[in-house]
């Protein structure tokens, strides 16, 4: 049998990445998703209890995470380098030069151009996945080298272009515009959305929100429920002026609306996130006034395992869910 590509490329038992999420993916959800065979993924602010503006420290905190997933386990893992534009430029750096001192097997690149760090990573044997939301986006980014890229569809949680192309869309057009493994995530969080993916042409997943909801994650049990009591169509698009971010429909979200409406200045709207970001929601458990990144899935997450326990559940419905899909094409054709 062939080995599948994500697997093969990152040593990996099974081709599901847990996605990088501010605040809330910390060392021991990302060492619980590898040490169940996916891939675990330190985001931004892993295991911080404050707002660190600086550039050096903040790197310096990405190190500790990095040894904590480490000492939890000796499975390959991910960090994420949110590479951003101008300014923003000084953070990623710093946490590039980590990445390359501590040799982490892989990282996954967000948020910026794609020839700003391949070949720095790829020359420390750092295995680089990058984030991408248009066909056009994955073919650059193969043209710079990346092993491996990540379709972030539309329905998916958090930051991201101002494209709206979905992952039932996307996914197919990246997975015939380039020959490098295609991961993709946006609205997957069951084996159902497994199977679509490896329908549509991915060779393996990504999976954001789902594993916000588990027990590892970083969130505030506050954000957490609301996450869980949430139901059908509980997340909205928000225009923030350089990106869109999909987030939880609570009070913040209602409010920054209405601030865009308004005609609000980018510094109202910039003070406005000082107060009411992320960090409000995911460390001090502001669930309704305070910034919920979250994909649409959300809407059908009840409960909040164990992240290595989810996986395997995961896996374990694909056999069923397989069948089930077979039966259906089968009455579909109308074939015995
Ligand atoms: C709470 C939250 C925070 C996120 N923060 C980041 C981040 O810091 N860096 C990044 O590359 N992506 C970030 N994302 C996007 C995820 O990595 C991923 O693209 C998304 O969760 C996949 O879609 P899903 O939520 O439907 O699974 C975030 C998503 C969520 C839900």
């Amino acid at each position: 049998m062939t080995q599948n590509r994500i697997c093969s490329l990152l040593g990996i038992r099974y081709p599901v990445i847990q996605a990088p999420m501010n605040w809330v993916s910390g060392a021991a959800l990302a060492a619980a998703v590898s040490e169940a065979g996916g891939m675990g993924t330190l985001g931004p602010n892993s295991g911080a209890d404050s707002i660190e503006p600086d550039a050096e420290k903040t790197a310096e905190r990405m190190r500790e995470q990095i040894q904590k997933v480490r000492s939890r386990t000796a499975k390959p893992f991910a960090v994420n380098v949110v590479v951003g534009f101008g300014e923003d430029l000084k953070y990623s750096q710093k946490i590039v030069d980590v990445l390359t001192e501590e040799k982490v097997p892989a990282a996954i690149v967000s948020v910026g151009r794609p020839d700003t760090y391949t070949e720095t990573l790829k020359n420390a044997g750092i295995k680089v996945l990058h984030a991408i939301s248009t066909a056009r986006h994955a073919q650059k980014a193969q043209q710079a080298g990346v092993d491996a890229v990540i379709c972030e569809g539309y329905e998916a949680g958090g930051h991201k272009g101002f494209t709206e192309l979905t992952t039932f869309v996307l996914t197919p057009m990246v997975a015939d515009a380039v020959d490098i493994p295609v991961v993709t995530g946006g609205g997957i969080g069951d084996a159902r959305g497994v199977l679509a993916a490896l329908a549509l042409g991915a060779d393996g997943i990504y999976m954001g929100s789902r594993f916000m909801a588990t027990q590892e994650s970083e969130s505030h049990d506050n954000v957490k429920q609301a996450i869980v009591t949430a139901k059908d169509a509980c997340t909205i698009s928000l225009d923030k002026q350089f990106m869109i971010a999909r987030d939880l429909n609570n009070t913040f979200a209602e409010q920054f609306r209405e601030m865009r409406k308004s005609g609000a200045t980018l510094e109202d709207l910039g003070k406005y996130l000082d107060e009411h970001g992320q960090y409000h929601a995911q460390h001090l458990g502001r669930a309704q006034d305070a910034e919920i990144c979250c994909g649409q899935i959300a809407g059908l997450i009840n409960d909040t395992p164990p992240a290595g326990e989810l996986l395997r559940a995961v896996i374990a419905d694909l056999e069923n869910r397989f069948a089930e899909l077979e039966s259906r094409a089968r009455q579909f054709t109308g074939s015995p």
